[in-house]
């Protein structure tokens, strides 16, 4: 039931006014001394003639607002306050979670329209660095998020498999590479012959010279070289395989830059025939001065084509395959501009579907007191931060028996050590709003206490905990319908459920704003108003079956919530620690 509609209705009902306009004027107080909902009269008073003030004072008495599950009518100033009766709250929204289960929050909104998540995209041949990270994070959880709501979702990962580097590898390869070194670890191999190309070619421009030749064979689809790259390509995509197979992420579509760099004669076309292709200096480009934007290079003075092209071909390709509703590109915000420029050509060139396409940017990775034998420059590569996090994990629920099951087995310590330490480098990822830097820190992120994935995952199994004990001490827990869930009326379980009954609503948030951050903070508040009525209440000792029966009912609620919005996070629980 939406109380707030509800309210809305007979708030009508009594003045007369359009239930919609009603509506949207409504508002959740700042206090809850002022109650759950409160309408402001001040738009009233115009038609009514009469001060605010006045109208909400007749308004409270009106016969029209009584119902049985409104505890409370009261003025207060202009405003009428409206408190809902707890008991009452409590069964409806408790109820709907217990007969729903996973599925509470889903929605059909967006039945028959498809999403193309663009997100990861990591370059062939170079390390899968925490930038990476970012996209892979938020993009697995906005893909997720759209699905609750009915959207088929098309995960694409837009590889950075194409350029003049790629000359550059296989000049290097041929000279000084290792195949042994290749087959072990791919992408550190080629990262080393790749540096080796730059510390030589200062000193030997022929090498330049080659590496240029053999971009030129790859371009034209000369055998060997091609060899070569679908080699490099293969054996770095099967590196980043097992990062993504670690973080349960899935992609529909691998189509990288290269593919599309043969379609951009397409795109060549399409420019020429809506005329807003000009010359400029021995290159083509798109001008873009009404939008106040520098222009956009499509085909450079040598006749190559650059990431901008392959990015117009790309939104093309996808608009005749999928005709998406939205095309989300997830891409770190310093890309802002390079997107910009991309959209507003399929703007100028009256593309429709310009303005469904859609950057969504990050911030940058930063780390405190953190220390990684870096492999190249300072970059820290995602391996090494997963695995530093479950080894510090795993440290710590082996030194902290209060935190496990001494009887547990290492193989079980070890798994769950997997699944915490991955989910605690997920969580900072998502922790707060997306354009801001984040900072990673093994004392914040691996705290049980603190906001972090570790202590949801903990409250979780602790929750999971105590109705295996019900069960064993012969309650029944499992969908306790026949629990009295009015019973749960007090300050403790009240927050809790008020936090449970806005999850749909930051689900449809996360997806408006594409901020997977609404659920970690929606989340994260319930879980600590959990743990706050679990320390302060008699649940499993307590002598009342009915109200035990209707707080392990609240504690299952607890547990759908938690595994919900960690699987929209893209973090997995455990159902013991
Ligand atoms: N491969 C690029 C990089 O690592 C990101 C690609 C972003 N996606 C796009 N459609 N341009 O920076």
């Amino acid at each position: 039931m939406d109380y707030k509609a509800n309210i809305a209705s007979k708030i009508s009902e009594a003045t007369g006014v359009e239930w919609s306009d009603i509506l949207t004027l409504m508002e959740v107080p700042p206090q809850k001394e002022m109650g759950d909902y409160a309408f402001p009269c001040y738009s009233l008073s115009k038609s009514l003639r009469k001060a605010p003030a006045i109208i909400a004072a007749e308004l409270s008495k009106d016969t029209h607002l009584e119902a049985n599950w409104i505890s409370e009518v009261k003025a207060n100033g202009p405003y009428v306050n409206f408190f809902i009766d707890r008991g009452h709250f409590s069964k409806t929204v408790l109820s709907s979670v217990l007969s729903q289960g996973q599925a509470y929050g889903a929605s059909d909104e967006g039945k028959g329209k498809t999403i193309i998540v663009e997100f990861s995209s990591p370059n062939i041949a170079k390390p899968f660095h925490v930038g990476h990270a970012f996209t892979t994070v938020l993009g697995h959880s906005l893909s997720r998020i759209y699905e609750t709501l009915g959207y088929h979702v098309v995960r694409m990962n837009h590889l950075g498999d194409y350029g003049t580097q790629f000359g550059k590898l296989i000049t290097a390869f041929r000279l000084w590479g290792d195949e042994k070194a290749l087959e072990e670890s791919p992408i550190k191999e080629l990262l080393r012959i790749y540096v080796k190309f730059h510390d030589q070619e200062k000193l030997n421009p022929e090498l330049v010279q080659d590496a240029r030749e053999n971009f030129r064979r790859l371009e034209s689809g000369n055998i060997e070289e091609v060899e070569l790259w679908k080699k490099f390509r293969d054996l770095s995509l099967k590196e980043f395989a097992d990062l993504y197979k670690r973080m349960n992420v899935s992609f529909d579509n691998y189509n990288g830059e290269s593919f599309y760099s043969n379609r951009i004669p397409s795109v060549i076309d399409m420019l020429e025939e809506k005329n807003i292709l000009v010359e400029s200096q021995g290159a083509k480009v798109v001008m873009l001065d009404e939008y106040q934007l520098p222009p956009c290079i499509i085909v450079k003075s040598d006749g190559t084509t650059i990431y901008a092209s392959r990015d117009i071909a790309s939104a093309m390709y996808r608009f005749e395959t999928y005709q998406f509703y939205k095309n989300i590109y997830v891409v770190g915000s310093p890309q802002a501009l390079h997107f910009k420029q991309v959209f507003s050509v399929l703007d100028k060139a009256g593309e429709p579907y310009a303005k469904d396409c859609l950057h969504v940017g990050f911030g940058l990775v930063k780390f405190k007191n953190m220390k990684f034998s870096t492999r190249e420059g300072n970059i820290v590569v995602l391996e090494d931060l997963l695995n530093e996090s479950i080894s510090k994990t795993y440290e710590i629920i082996k030194s902290n028996s209060e935190l496990r099951n001494t009887q547990m087995s290492e193989a079980q310590i070890s798994d769950i050590a997997a699944k915490v330490g991955i989910g605690a480098v997920i969580y900072t990822y998502v922790k707060s709003g997306r354009e801001r830097d984040i900072i990673f820190s093994w004392e914040d992120m691996l705290d049980f206490e603190g906001d972090t994935a570790p202590y949801l995952i903990y409250t979780y199994a602790r929750t999971r905990s105590i109705l295996r004990k019900a069960q064993e001490m012969g309650y029944s827990t499992l969908q306790t319908n026949d629990a009295d869930l009015s019973l749960l009326t007090s300050e403790e379980e009240t927050a809790v459920i008020k936090l449970i009954a806005d999850i749909p609503d930051s689900i449809s948030r996360a997806a408006s704003e594409n901020e997977p951050f609404m659920i970690s903070r929606i989340i994260s508040q319930t879980a600590r108003a959990f743990n706050r009525f679990y320390n302060n209440s008699n649940i499993l000792s307590g002598t009342d079956a009915k109200l035990r029966s209707a707080r392990l009912s609240l504690c299952e609620a607890n547990c759908t919530a938690i595994r919900l919005c960690t699987y929209l996070l893209g973090i997995e629980v455990v159902e013991q620690m």
